[in-house]
């Protein structure tokens, strides 16, 4: 389960707290633990202003509030609080932590590395391992039948990918859902077009042999003249509805309708699925709108019963507060959405049993999810036990201009590329690019020890470094090749030199004959460079209960590189192997190894094996 004593920030959390209640007795309890918040310090391990809060609530001065606070701190043996710095007329508290409390979180991550057994990525699952495991469903990478991912793909795809598993790393159950679009107009309109021009693949027999399936490319040119032929052939268009409209029922739509979608989703799937999550080995259960179908009359049914779902120019729709524009739950055609689909499908859900279910699309569906967890709500669906969230991807951008070696993923106004405008980016390009990228390198691929073959080597470096660049932006940002692969900086390529530099440690023991690295005794650290990554490793379970909280991997990111930068430091200042300190500074490589290896983890890199 959960060890508390490893969480330095929370115990100093409740020190501080314990003392600001001796002090001031008469302060409710959830006051005060609200106001004492604990935040890491520049100048001392931790510090907090509570005092502000407290001066407020007290009438007392802050210079009062602190120098009762400290008269109640408890210094004693077992806490792990060394000593508190006040400067007069600074409300802020410095904290500083003995050091050989921080030294006994290393020895107890180094411990656990070199005692496990399988893969040390996991090594330290075990002290953050909830006892109180939520059921969760990560809504994530969710293309649409019919059109090839684009690179807006990617980064739901690698989101999604590295929140399933930090939940499932904390301890939590975790269902990893495609909620992929192989219904609605688009499809219908494809359809259409295929059958309108007889094409081979809407024949009897084609779904049983793939060699008549079209191809990707070929899929998104029949869709990209279906919407063109739309808009000039009000007939078409008619007729498209009313095929969209009869897939509701599937199993009662035309039979050449059901035979071209089966073949249509085959063969999209083929494209996407093998092809982009395989290669950067993502696992997700495809489960497309057409799942929730059969759920949509029940879904409308209930919200009309319910009086939320009312009548309006033909149409079935609720209105919510704050928003101009109500809910089309049915179109006087009969027809449903998307939105009606997301009520299908959250309702599910929850019925089925889940505490926790993210979305992750990109931000220009926020809308649409807002009104989807209203009406929810609204219905009596959702409670405070559930967490429901979505979140938004930024875009990814270029504002290059055409040369060799740049990707153009956007036009010049950093307009988002997405396969509906016409131009789309295949994200197959985009990996096959950074993959090259790595080839024209060498010094990534100098004197790795590795088993896989030279392509294999690139591409996993390729991906590794794609999906760090990506998940280190929070938001928008303009891919760069060269940054992404740079040895400095908040790269991929950063951590996994840190990495390399623990194993070469390693080896260098080996090869004067010692092979067990002892993590029995408490290390002591002497060295500025090795208190401060001492202390960074220390707050890794702190770290990871934050990232549990804000499903934010970008934080993960900042984190490991900081650990990465200090290790760089400490490397650079000490020597290792035949000093005197030589087994507290081997426990600092192996507790370092096994934060960065979990990081790898994290953040879906293909194994440690690249190094
Ligand atoms: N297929 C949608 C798209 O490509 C994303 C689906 C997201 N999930 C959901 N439950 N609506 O935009």
């Amino acid at each position: 389960g959960r060890a508390s004593t490893l969480n330095l920030r929370s115990e100093v959390g409740d020190i501080m707290q314990k003392a600001i209640t001796k002090s001031f007795p008469t302060l409710d309890d959830g006051l005060v633990s609200k106001m004492t918040r604990i935040d890491p310090s520049p100048v001392a391990h931790f510090q907090t202003a509570a005092a502000i809060g407290l001066s407020r609530s007290t009438g007392k001065t802050t210079d009062e509030v602190v120098n009762s606070i400290i008269q109640s701190v408890d210094v004693g043996e077992n806490s792990i609080i060394h000593s508190i710095l006040v400067n007069p007329g600074n409300p802020r508290m410095e904290i500083f932590l003995k050091d050989e409390k921080v030294a006994a979180v290393v020895q107890h991550m180094a411990k656990l590395r070199e005692t496990s057994e399988g893969d040390h990525r996991l090594c330290l699952k075990e002290i953050l391992q909830t006892d109180q495991p939520k059921k969760a469903l990560v809504d994530f990478g969710s293309p649409n039948m019919c059109k090839q991912l684009h690179v807006g793909h990617l980064r739901t795809i690698i989101l999604g990918d590295s929140i399933c598993r930090i939940l499932e790393f904390m301890g939590h159950d975790v269902e990893r859902i495609s909620h992929v679009g192989d219904f609605g107009l688009p499809v219908a309109m494809t359809i259409r077009q295929a059958l309108d021009h007889d094409m081979d693949f809407t024949r009897p027999g084609a779904l049983e042999d793939p060699t008549r399936w079209p191809t990707p490319s070929h899929l998104t040119q029949i869709y990209a003249e279906a919407k063109k032929r739309a808009q000039s052939d009000p007939s078409f268009a008619e007729r498209s509805q009313k095929t969209s409209k009869s897939m509701q029922k599937i199993d009662s739509a035309e039979e050449e309708v059901r035979r071209s979608w089966h073949v249509l989703c085959a063969s999209s799937r083929r494209g996407f699925g093998k092809k982009v999550f395989e290669r950067l080995n993502v696992v997700s259960e495809e489960r497309g709108e057409s799942f929730y179908a059969p759920l949509l009359d029940g879904v409308t049914q209930e919200l009309i019963d319910k009086k939320l779902c009312v009548e309006s120019q033909g149409a079935m729709v609720v209105f919510l507060h704050g928003h101009k524009t109500p809910v089309i739950v049915r179109k006087s055609d009969g027809a449903y959405l998307y939105a009606t689909t997301d009520l299908a499908a959250i309702k599910h859900r929850i019925s089925s049993g889940k505490d926790w279910i993210v979305y992750i699309t990109d931000d220009g569906q926020k809308l649409h999810f807002d009104q989807v967890f209203s009406v929810a709500k609204l219905a009596g669906w959702l409670d405070e036990t559930k967490k429901v969230i979505h979140i938004g991807t930024g875009v990814i951008k270029s504002n290059f201009s055409p040369s060799p070696d740049v990707l153009i993923l956007t036009d010049t106004e950093g307009k988002k590329l997405s396969s509906r405008d016409g131009s789309p980016y295949p994200l197959e390009d985009l990996l096959n690019e950074a993959i090259s990228k790595v080839v024209t390198k060498p010094d990534l691929l100098q004197e790795r020890k590795s088993q896989l073959s030279q392509l294999e080597l690139s591409e996993a470096i390729a991906f590794n470094a794609l999906k760090y660049f990506d998940l280190c932006h929070s938001r928008d940002y303009i891919f760069s090749p060269e940054s992404m692969l740079s040895f400095k900086g908040n790269t991929a390529v950063y951590l996994m030199y840190a990495y390399a530099r623990i194993c070469s440690v390693r080896r260098n023991l080996t090869s004067k004959g010692e092979h067990i690295i002892s993590t029995s005794a408490l290390p002591v650290f002497t060295e500025p460079e090795e208190m401060a990554l001492s202390l960074a490793l220390s707050r890794f379970p702190e770290q990871m209960l934050n990232l549990e909280r804000t499903l934010t991997p970008q934080y993960l990111c900042e984190y490991l590189y900081d650990v990465a930068t200090k290790f760089h430091s400490f490397y650079g200042a000490c020597r290792i192997v035949g000093e005197p300190q030589q087994e507290s500074r081997l426990q600092l490589c192996v507790a370092t190894e096994a934060v960065i290896l979990t990081g790898f983890h994290l953040l879906g890199f293909t194994t440690a094996d690249v190094i």
